[in-house]
């Protein structure tokens, strides 16, 4: 009987002995009831330059916590966590700053197996500011003995916390995947774009009985511009807790529940997340009002800034503050005497600031009686046009206002592209897409009244509404009109249907385009012919493609043009990507009839460029210069600078000029017969960021042409565009493990002044036209926190002023010359590092700064040696 009873006890005693094991591996001795322990705290913080982290700035706080168990079974314990002693130094040097008094204030953890399952506060005692620091610190006492992967959460976010042991005692956990609301606002291109590196783990160490004696945690954040590899800020913090080794008694309580304690301690219970109050009382700039703001950087937004970095550099000033303006303050700016000089940039900046104040503000000007009103109408429409936080109810509005008649013909076809590109950047937002309510009432908008229109300048006005709208369900439309419709409504259409992403392309648009580009059934335009090539190339094709796209060379097709195009543009995809490079020689050698001078050589002056426009230290940029020539003048030509990043680009600026009928001025060419009947006219098209713009006519009709030759009107250079635009613009926030909430910004601005000058004489028959391009751009950022213990930020920026030159000169008293020069001017950049702290309690911020000048070559671009060839043709004439 005896040794029955004892066999079973022993089987018992080794089951629970087993189920312990397994259920509680080694927490057996931590946190034993009615004990307190302390522990030493220090968290290091500091910030500073992703380039250069030699110099820091930040502060310690250090403190002593006391732990104590005031209730608890085996598996969960309620912990009573009393801060003391807080202090807090600044890095470098030893300013101190004072600590708020309610950080003593005990408050309560329930621990349960490893794992923290809620605080509780006395109520009305600490603000949030002390509790998201309180959290940080409880959170230390959360961890496992056990390898594997768990969820967990703390003021970093919920977490996916994976635990590696290295020996029974010490442990490493890694965090990835924390979910917090980052209110992530970031434009959709991906070279505007800013980037997260993030690193969080701890280490920590138990005694052999599972009771924690050290917990080392640390984040880094690494905020990056994608632009610009090297332009960035780094926060680094610490948090180190570590046993101090004596165990003092401690008053427990002798309820019978957690819950029962926080009823009767009438305590607060609340998650280990954070939910800090972000937007802070005031933002940078010592905390100016929009218009005092206004007032201070009145003098870089002057008409003669344009162009120069101070204009891009004082809109990202002011677009922060604008946002958060009321209409009332926004309207004072605008209706005050001395901003007329300026009121172009106020609408600039009205446009980038996206709010409806701002909107409502901009809309009294939206009048267009005279060319200057029509000049800030358009110039708010446009600035809207490229801003990339576009909110419902402007859209709405636009297209309320887009339904109407309007007497002005430009201002009608500015707001129609206003619309569309607002409607595509509304679309490309998170949560949207072209399927969204509001997008499809802009499509079909659109599109009917583009059916509706009985006139070709009124379909031009829709179908570049298309073009910025991008709506993958408008492509069928577009390629009716480029197959069907007359050549210039055709030529249009195939410009609407380049500026679409390349994927959407599949076999069946693939053979639509081939069969505008080899002409199979009927003949196009050659604009049209080479805008269907460009979407071809684009297409990257294959070798067998290629072939076939080459068997035009040997064709006795008579565009010879169309074939130059052809053989620049493979010239120039080649050099770019050497793959591509190999395919083509293949292709050539491989056919007799095709590898010979006559063929490779076509006459012809139409050119396809790509030339690299800024590098390192700098952001990477390229010029692409494609001109089709018909009879020796230009017919379609566009210069494109583009942003890249690693193998993705985004379209910055884009001039394209156009012209039809000029030829006959120039030559009687063969080639032009279809042409000869034409309205003389030429103009310029802008793109800016992608959206393209009205065109802007110089002349219509011969009339109005022989007029300008004569009278040398446009012999002055005119500015033919001006504004200050957003690039970048960033916003997100970031939670630390120590309960601090970081908030993270990138923008960017450009300001441009482009004139252009054309001469022409009839008499020397000659021409020449010169482009400048004066370009002001900041891209800046930064990281900032405002915790209880100081504020501290660190801000970036690079600001250089890039211009550019375009000289073209034709001649045409014998076979047609034409030379252009393409000229970049030395220029600067320069990059700046501000670090700023201000510790809670002192008055004077402590502010360092950094700056570095690097001085960046002009280029002279070699564009190809037919050029330079007529170049020195001219020169000796
Ligand atoms: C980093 O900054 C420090 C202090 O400004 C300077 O002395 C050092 O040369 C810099 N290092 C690099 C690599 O630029
Ligand atoms: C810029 O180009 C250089 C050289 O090709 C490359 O090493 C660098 O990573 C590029 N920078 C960016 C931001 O893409």
């Amino acid at each position: 009987m005896m040794t029955e009873i004892k066999l079973c006890l022993m089987f018992l005693f080794s089951l629970s002995f087993i189920v312990s094991v397994y259920m509680a591996p080694a927490f057996g001795d931590a946190f034993h009831v009615g004990t307190e322990e302390k522990f030493d705290f220090i968290n290091v913080v500091h910030v500073g330059n992703t380039k250069n982290a030699t110099v820091q700035t930040g502060y310690t706080i250090r403190a002593t916590i006391g732990v104590g168990t005031v209730w608890g079974d085996d598996e969960t314990k309620l912990l009573k966590i009393t801060i003391s002693n807080p202090s807090v130094k600044s890095i470098p040097g030893d300013a101190v700053g004072s600590v708020d008094d309610s950080v003593n204030t005990p408050f309560y953890a329930s621990w349960n197996l490893g794992r923290l399952q809620g605080v509780y506060f006395y109520p009305n005692v600490g603000s949030i500011p002390v509790q998201s620091f309180q959290k940080g610190i409880a959170a230390l006492f959360q961890y496992q003995l056990l390898d594997g992967l768990y969820e967990e959460d703390d003021p970093s976010g919920r977490c996916k916390a994976k635990y590696i042991s290295h020996s029974s005692t010490r442990y490493h956990k890694s965090k990835s995947d924390c979910y917090f609301n980052a209110n992530r606002i970031e434009r959709a291109e991906y070279p505007l774009r800013s980037s997260l590196k993030v690193s969080r783990s701890a280490d920590f160490t138990v005694s052999p009985e599972g009771a924690l004696q050290k917990m080392v945690s640390q984040d880094y954040v690494k905020y990056l511009l994608h632009v610009h590899e090297q332009l960035g800020a780094y926060y680094e913090s610490v948090m180190r807790l570590e046993v101090e080794g004596t165990v003092q008694k401690i008053d427990i309580h002798r309820s019978s529940s957690i819950q029962d304690i926080v009823k009767e301690l009438n305590l607060v219970s609340d998650t280990l997340l954070i939910d800090p109050e972000i937007s802070p009382k005031c933002e940078g700039s010592g905390c100016l009002g929009i218009i005092e703001l206004f007032k201070q950087n009145k003098k870089h937004l002057s008409n003669d800034k344009i162009g120069s970095a101070q204009s891009s550099s004082a809109l990202l000033e002011l677009v922060p503050v604008g946002r958060k303006a009321y209409l009332e303050d926004l309207t004072r700016i605008l209706k005050a005497k001395s901003s007329v000089e300026l009121k172009g940039q106020l609408m600039d900046f009205l446009g980038a600031v996206q709010t409806i104040s701002a909107h409502k503000a901009a809309k009294s000007e939206l009048k267009y009686g005279s060319d200057e009103e029509l000049l800030l109408a358009e110039r708010y429409l446009q600035a809207l046009a490229v801003g990339s936080r576009p909110q419902k109810e402007i859209i709405e509005d636009l297209l309320e206002m887009a339904r109407e008649q309007h007497t002005s013909p430009k201002f009608a076809d500015t707001l129609i592209q206003c619309l569309a590109s607002t409607t595509q950047r509304y679309a490309q937002l998170e949560g949207n897409s072209y399927d969204t309510d509001v997008v499809v009432k802009v499509r079909t908008f659109l599109t009917t009244k583009l059916k509706a229109c009985s006139e070709e300048a009124c379909m031009f006005q829709y179908i570049r509404g298309l073009h910025n709208l991008r709506c993958p369900k408008t492509t069928d439309l577009l390629m009716k009109l480029a197959l069907e419709a007359p050549r210039l409504v055709s030529v249009a259409a195939m410009k609407a249907l380049r500026a679409f992403s390349i994927y959407i392309w599949n076999d069946d648009f693939r053979s639509k385009f081939e069969e505008i580009f080899f002409q199979v059934s009927k003949p196009y335009d050659s604009s049209a012919r080479t805008l269907a090539l460009d979407i071809l190339l684009d297409l990257k094709p294959d070798s067998s493609e290629l072939s076939h796209l080459l068997q035009v060379l040997k064709s006795n097709d008579k565009a010879f043009e169309v074939k130059q195009y052809l053989l620049q543009k493979l010239r120039m995809s080649a050099a770019k990507c050497p793959a591509f490079a190999a395919d083509l020689r293949r292709a050539i050698e491989s056919d007799p009839a095709m590898n010979n001078y006559d063929v490779l050589v076509p006459k012809g002056l139409s050119t396809a460029l790509r030339r690299p426009f800024s590098t390192l230290p700098s952001f990477n940029a390229s010029l692409t210069s494609l001109q089709e020539m018909s009879g020796g003048v230009l017919k379609r030509g566009s210069v494109d600078l583009t942003l890249e990043v690693a193998d993705e680009s985004t379209s910055l600026f884009t001039l394209g000029l156009y012209a039809r009928g000029l030829s006959a001025f120039v030559s009687s060419n063969e080639e032009d017969s279809n042409e000869a009947e034409e309205d003389t006219t030429a103009g310029m098209e802008l793109a800016i960021q992608g959206t393209v713009m009205r065109p802007l006519e110089f002349f219509s009709g011969k009339g109005e042409l022989m007029g300008h030759v004569w009278s040398g009107t446009a012999s002055e250079p005119t500015p033919a565009y001006q504004a200050i635009t957003l690039l970048q613009d960033n916003e997100e926030h970031f939670h630390s493990h120590n309960g601090a909430a970081l908030n993270l910004r990138a923008n960017g601005a450009i300001s441009i002044d482009l004139n252009g000058q054309v001469t022409m004489s009839l008499w020397g028959r000659n021409a020449q036209s010169k482009v400048e391009q004066n370009i002001g751009i900041t891209m800046a950022g930064q990281l900032s926190l405002d915790t209880l213990f100081a504020k501290l930020a660190v801000r970036f920026s690079a600001i250089q002023e890039p211009r550019l030159h375009l000289t073209s000169a034709l001649d045409f008293s014998g076979d047609p010359a034409l030379c252009m020069q393409l000229l970049q001017p030395k220029n600067q950049m320069k990059v700046e590092f501000v670090r700023t702290i201000l510790l809670a309690g002192t008055k004077q911020p402590v502010e360092r700064k950094t700056s570095t000048t690097y001085n960046l070559n002009g280029l002279t671009h070699a564009l190809n040696r037919k050029n330079n060839e007529m170049c020195n043709l001219i020169a000796k004439k």
